[in-house]
């Protein structure tokens, strides 16, 4: 499939426009597409207790869920710039519960599998 990845990019760029970063100063915004054509997206959202900070791709996967569910197919995340930025370990856990190895990841090295992004992955078929 030829995806516009241009299209999911400038989404996830429009998101970052509002985080909510005072403390990192690195504002963050993700983009997914799903399997019936949806967008979701979602920004980072920081806290005075800067442990609880939420990354953007727990708001995107909220509203993923809260938009109806089913499967990610393409996602990516952008730094403040709107460049391509890598997810977080714990990010990649969660793209790999909704994304599962399919997952089309843009990444600075082009598109790559979600499980290339987290081999070896723990997922929902280990608690069978
Ligand atoms: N951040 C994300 O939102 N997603 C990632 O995958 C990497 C990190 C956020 C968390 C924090 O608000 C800021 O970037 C700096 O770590």
């Amino acid at each position: 499939m030829n995806f516009d990845w241009d299209q999911l990019v400038d989404a996830a760029t429009k998101a970052m426009r509002n985080a909510y970063a005072p403390y990192s100063k690195f504002p963050v915004g993700a983009a997914g597409r799903t399997t019936d054509g949806r967008f979701v997206t979602g920004c980072n959202v920081e806290n005075a207790a800067y442990g609880v900070a939420l990354c953007a791709e727990c708001g995107m996967i909220s509203q993923l869920v809260l938009s109806g569910g089913g499967r990610l197919t393409h996602f990516v995340a952008v730094n403040g710039e709107g460049e391509v930025l890598m997810p977080c370990g714990r990010c990649r856990q969660l793209l790999w519960e909704h994304g599962g190895p399919e997952l089309e990841v843009l990444t600075k090295a082009g598109v790559k599998r979600m499980d290339e992004v987290l081999p070896d992955a723990f997922g929902a078929d280990d608690l069978a």
